[in-house]
């Protein structure tokens, strides 16, 4: 299936650790089904069995010595299996999928936070994700100094087995941030910025401005 003949939509949405990117996946996915719409959510890396094995792996604080471009690569591997077992089925059925993080995670975090480059992350995605891109991206906006503060306070009470990235340096989510950035220059037509303060009901208000925004401008 090429990119030009499927049916269904692809959202995604990013942001930094801790800017609530999750709790606007769930409440844009029940507002769609409310509305009617068949949804799948997913999140990146995870969404299939296979990739919360590698979650694992990813996450787990003991890895400390994992080598940027395995980690890279295992990103990646989540992924593959995620477009081969969700995303390209559902996307045939005509369905909605959204996706919690997707390759421009891998651009911010590992092309910007690790320094591996864009360009790296461009080509391997090619390969992973067959040339499927999302529609739209949702990018949920808030400063380095919350983010770091919400994720720390998520990890305290949740579980420690998921902590490895939480434990970067201050300087590695600056670099991140400006991954976002210049994404989002370089890629206006699909990403769009989401002021992500306030309470989760005023950032999902926004979320959904943007999607009517997006619906009206391609008739989807
Ligand atoms: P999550 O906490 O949003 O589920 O994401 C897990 C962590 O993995 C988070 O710190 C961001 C990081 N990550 C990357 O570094 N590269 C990627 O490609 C993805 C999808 C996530």
């Amino acid at each position: 299936m090429s990119t030009t003949t499927r049916r269904g939509l692809f959202l995604t949405f990013e942001g930094l650790d801790g800017c609530g990117k999750t709790t606007q996946k769930r409440l844009l996915a029940e507002r769609l089904r409310q509305a009617g719409e068949r949804v799948v959510e997913t999140v990146e890396p995870g969404g299939t069995a296979i990739g919360s094995q590698i979650r694992r792996i990813l996450l787990d604080p003991a890895n400390d010595h994992l080598d940027p471009r395995a980690e890279m690569l295992l990103y990646f591997a989540a992924r593959a299996q995620n477009v081969a077992e969700i995303l390209l089925p559902a996307l045939e059925r005509g369905e909605i999928v959204i996706s919690d993080r997707w390759t421009d995670s891998t651009w911010a975090y590992q092309g910007f936070g690790r320094d591996l480059g864009t360009s790296l992350v461009q080509d391997i995605d090619e390969i992973a994700c067959r040339g499927h891109k999302p529609d739209l991206t949702f990018l949920i906006d808030i400063d380095v100094e919350t983010g770091l503060q919400r994720a720390h306070q998520r990890n305290a009470g949740a579980s420690a087995a998921e902590t490895r990235m939480d434990q970067q340096s201050r300087a590695f989510y600056e670099r991140v941030r400006e991954g976002y950035d210049t994404l989002a220059v370089a890629v206006p037509e699909r990403v769009v910025r989401i002021d992500g303060h306030g309470s989760a009901y005023e950032v999902a208000a926004r979320v959904w401005a943007a999607f009517e925004k997006f619906r009206r401008a391609h008739g989807r």
